[in-house]
């Protein structure tokens, strides 16, 4: 089961439609997924709409027992091949900082439990819905996840933001999980006739390098639409759907391709993301991580 983690500094860009975006090519695909729904505001959950579960995702970080995390997960209403393990408001109290740093780890436990004894067929993939913070729930995520995808919108704040994410992502890295590694920058909302956008994902790119996804996701009305009739976009039938499925379907591919090269690259000496400007990034998490990569 590959886990990704999908995160943001700020609110509201995208990190919930990327998520059920990924989730929606994957089910295109075949693949059988599982949606983490880590944010108290549960809108991934409520776009999915399970059934009503007798336990929830706050229960499995308080107790990461087998037992517990598989009554917190149930079928969405897009497909019997795609799960929710759904979110709930009391999520929020986690993500206070307290003494218990333990606890952090309670999803990975939960998520390994789940590995170690699936239910039904096991899942290929887990895509991790964070919260709009680095508190404990994210980095919750994070340490549970074998990859990391930053969502930004091409903003003037988006290259100071994308930086302090993946420098909390390179501390869980560091001090809980050697495995994670950035899936990569993913551009949402793009307006492609836009100056001041295509200015903005220069800057990321001068910035990232290769780290930044090559496709963005446009900013389509589609979107919205297919999200408030609770539809994999997918399905929607419009020429916008059209064009942001097919962006999906190539971030999923990207996701799974690195995942591949990463277990790959183990045995091999073969880098996943050449440093050529990133080992001489002037942001140390990115030079981290391109050491990391190639060493
Ligand atoms: N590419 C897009 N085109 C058009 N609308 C979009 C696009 N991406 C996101 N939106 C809309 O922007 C709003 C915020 O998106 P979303 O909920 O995915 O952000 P988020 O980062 O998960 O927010 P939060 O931080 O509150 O969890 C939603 O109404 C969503 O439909
Ligand atoms: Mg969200």
């Amino acid at each position: 089961m590959h886990t990704v983690a999908v995160l943001s500094l700020k609110g509201g860009v995208g990190k919930t439609t990327v998520a059920l975006g990924i989730a929606s090519a994957a089910l295109r695909r075949g693949t059988r997924t599982l949606v983490g729904d880590l944010d108290p505001q549960g809108n991934a959950t409520a776009t999915l709409d399970p059934p009503l579960t007798d336990a929830t995702l706050a229960d499995v970080l308080e107790t990461p027992r087998l037992a517990v995390i598989n009554r917190a997960i149930a079928a969405s209403s897009w497909s019997d091949r795609l799960d929710v393990l759904v979110g709930a408001e009391e999520l929020e109290l986690l993500n206070e900082p307290g003494p218990d740093s333990r606890r952090m780890e309670n999803l990975a436990r939960a998520l390994d439990e789940l590995r170690a004894a699936p239910r039904g067929e096991p899942y290929e993939l887990a895509i991790l819905d964070c919260p709009p913070s680095l508190g404990r729930l994210t980095r919750s995520a994070l340490i549970a996840a074998d990859a990391a995808l930053l969502v930004t919108e091409p903003t003037m704040y988006a290259v100071a933001g994308a930086q302090r994410a993946l420098e909390a992502i390179e501390a869980v890295r560091a001090e809980h999980n050697p495995r994670l590694r950035p899936a990569g920058v993913l551009v949402n909302r793009l307006r492609v006739r836009s100056y001041e956008h295509q200015y903005r994902v220069e800057e990321l790119r001068e910035s990232f390098g290769r780290l930044v996804m090559p496709t963005a996701i446009p900013d389509r009305l589609a979107v919205q639409q297919a999200q408030g009739a609770c539809t994999p976009i997918h399905e929607w039938n419009s020429p916008g759907a059209q064009e942001i499925a097919l962006t999906f379907n190539m971030v999923l591919a990207k996701i799974l391709r690195s995942n591949r090269a990463g277990r790959h690259r183990l045995s091999s000496d073969e880098p996943d993301v050449p440093s050529d400007n990133e080992t001489t990034s002037e942001f140390p998490a990115i030079r981290a991580f391109a050491e990391h990569e190639t060493g």
